[in-house]
């Protein structure tokens, strides 16, 4: 149908109309995802979950009812989540993705014209979802070589009264890991409250989980698409003071965590140390990836406690060395040259020995090794 019918003009102009300001001033969260042999642009994990612990998933999935609405909180999963992560079960929220819970924490403490602030570059999430609850964001430079500065955090956050101060440590698409001492720092020198997004954490930096305890100003989100390898089923939770939580709780959908999702969370954290030794791999290839790049000189390679590298070309332009890459090598990266900081770079997620032996050999032939 021709959307001219559709009851409004065809150009769209009296529903965008009706649409908030703050909202049309965002770009939208996409991604551009051609096929390719090798993907090491989302910081999945390379390798599926084992065959049988599908089938322990699929089976407890076939056995629960699927006419009737999922557990809003299955107790049992709760209670693993908590001994897992070292925290209270009234403190723990699980979401659709920790995606969800990012949007949860936001909805339920912005109120029109409230500050954000977050280093940036970071996670586009956080921008695109404040400004869509019409609150103000405020993104905070890292130092050079993309390192927290936490000072710089702290006055901007004072002097803004930022309701919300947002860390992702470590650092989407930086690697940056926060350093020690510095969330007891925003917490001590800000009123606001600190959500740390560990999506990563599992492959270095601090985690933010022992402070849970000394201040009911904290979220912590963990996510099960990294470390844990299930981004296709969707898993995330959010550990906070039990009295946040509850009001937390209001800003995400009922039902939101269906039956299959629920059985794989279960399963993965039954199975948690065959997922860990998968870590510990990623761990060992992200450094040889990182020691093999920095021998090339056109190119300057970022340290990264994640999944990801962060490299810069320094002497071809980023958006032509990710085309061949493509192209001519069938591996897919994501090219974030686009954002001012993060001019002529690309971030490469870790995946096996052999993706990366296949990025070095790739990069060599593309921006070659002479000095
Ligand atoms: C920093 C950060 N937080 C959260 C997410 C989303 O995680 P989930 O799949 O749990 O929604 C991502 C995904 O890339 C991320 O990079």
């Amino acid at each position: 149908m021709d959307p001219g019918q559709a009851g409004g003009a065809s150009d769209g102009a009296e529903g965008l109309a009706l649409i908030k300001p703050s909202v049309r001033a965002q770009s939208a969260y996409t991604l551009s995802a051609p096929t390719s042999r090798r993907k090491l642009n989302q910081n999945e994990s390379p390798w599926d979950l084992p065959a049988a612990l599908k089938r322990e998933v699929l089976a407890a999935a076939e056995a629960a009812p699927w006419h009737r609405y999922p557990e809003f909180a299955p107790p049992d999963l709760i209670a693993a989540l908590a001994a897992h992560y070292g925290w209270v079960a009234e403190g723990v929220l699980v979401g659709n993705g920790s995606n969800e819970l990012i949007q949860a924490t936001l909805a339920t403490t912005l109120e029109a014209g409230d500050v954000v602030v977050a280093p940036t570059p970071t996670f586009s999430l956080y921008r695109l979802l404040t400004g869509v609850l019409g609150g103000r964001y405020r993104p905070v430079p890292l130092g050079p070589d993309f390192v927290y500065d936490v000072d710089a955090l702290i006055e901007v956050a004072v002097r803004e009264r930022a309701r919300v101060v947002v860390l992702n440590s470590p650092n989407n698409p930086t690697g940056s890991a926060l350093p020690e001492g510095a969330v007891e720092r925003i917490l001590d020198e800000t009123g606001a409250l600190v959500v740390c997004d560990e999506a990563y954490q599992e492959f270095g930096g601090p985690t933010a989980l022992p402070l849970l305890a000394g201040s009911s100003r904290i979220v912590v989100l963990r996510t099960f698409s990294k470390a844990l390898g299930m981004a296709g089923l969707r898993f995330g939770l959010a550990l906070t003071h039990p009295a946040v939580a509850r009001e937390l709780a209001k800003g995400k959908l009922p039902y939101n965590v269906n039956v299959v999702t629920l059985a794989a969370a279960a399963a993965a954290l039954r199975h948690h140390d065959t997922l860990a030794e998968r870590v510990r791999l990623i761990v060992a290839q992200r450094d040889r990836l990182v020691d093999r790049l920095s021998a090339l000189p056109a190119l300057a390679v970022y340290p990264s406690a994640a999944n990801f590298v962060l490299i810069r070309c320094l002497r071809h332009a980023a958006r032509e060395v990710f085309r061949r890459l493509l192209d001519e090598h069938g591996i897919l990266v994501r090219d974030v040259s686009g954002a001012s900081e993060l001019a002529q770079c690309l971030r490469i997620s870790v995946g096996t020995a052999e993706d990366v032996d296949a990025v070095v050999e790739a990069m060599t032939v593309i921006v070659g090794s002479d000095r």
